[in-house]
């Protein structure tokens, strides 16, 4: 597990190491899950209804999350660094689903659990993808694959591998917040008539999954982070900056 705070003790900006060779990969990366998902939308086409929109590109996922990751630290008064590191590894989440096959992803009805299952061994893929590229020490190597590995573990330890919430790192609880309502948020056929705004998704992760799912304390600041805008990190920086509950 990583440490009790926030990422602070290295600044991708000026790291030497994650400029010639992290973000490299990164960018690799994204490019090859932008592939994958004109390839599930191919796959669709020749698969599924014709009305079937395949709406949940990974690719755009990981920018709108990633996105969240950085406005959100940044209204809770992180230092920008540790906003901008926060960014980059959550931009690396889930490029481990570009390794697993493409028809696994899209469907109309609610997939079923040994389905689910192997959608999530999405997090290993991610972690073995990057121990094959990056075979070196580096503290932001260490704070993407603990979020890699981790973005979908609940507080009370009923997620994907577990792990309870002491056992998860403030990024990457703050990942499964963000993970979970970029989820919610994108229309899927088997969600019906759902409600997907802002607020009405909010209001289903507070109400409906709550604290056994989240860390409530960065759930309302994400919550208030969604719902104000993100204007002006000076402005914004007051109430959130105690992590250590
Ligand atoms: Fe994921
Ligand atoms: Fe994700």
């Amino acid at each position: 597990m990583a440490g009790k705070d926030f990422p602070y003790n290295f600044d991708v900006r000026a790291d030497p190491v994650f400029q010639e060779s992290i973000k490299p990969f990164i960018e690799d990366e994204l490019l090859r899950l932008k592939q994958f998902d004109e390839k599930r939308i191919a796959w669709a086409k020749a698969n599924l209804p014709p009305d079937y929109k395949v709406n949940y590109l990974f690719h755009s996922h990981a920018f709108r999350v990633a996105d969240d990751m950085r406005r959100t630290a940044a209204h809770m008064g992180q230092p920008e660094h540790v906003c901008e590191n926060l960014y980059w590894a959550m931009l690396a989440h889930d490029i481990g689903k570009s390794r697993l096959p493409v028809d696994l992803w899209d469907m109309i009805k609610k997939p079923e659990n040994a389905i689910k299952a192997q959608r999530r061994s999405h997090t290993d893929e991610g972690e073995k993808a990057v121990g094959a590229a990056l075979d070196f020490k580096h503290s932001f190597i260490d704070l993407m694959t603990d979020i890699m590995r981790n973005h979908h573990e609940q507080m009370d330890g009923n997620g994907h591998r577990g792990l309870k919430g002491s056992e998860l790192s403030p990024a990457v609880r703050l990942a499964c917040i963000i993970e979970s309502f970029d989820g919610y948020a994108i229309a899927r056929p088997h969600f019906g008539d759902r409600d997907i705004s802002i607020e009405g998704v909010l209001k289903r992760m507070r109400e409906e999954k709550g604290a056994a799912h989240y860390d409530m304390n960065l759930f309302e600041a994400f919550a208030e982070t969604k719902m104000t805008g993100y204007k002006n990190v000076k402005d914004m920086s007051k109430p959130w900056t105690s992590l250590k509950s």
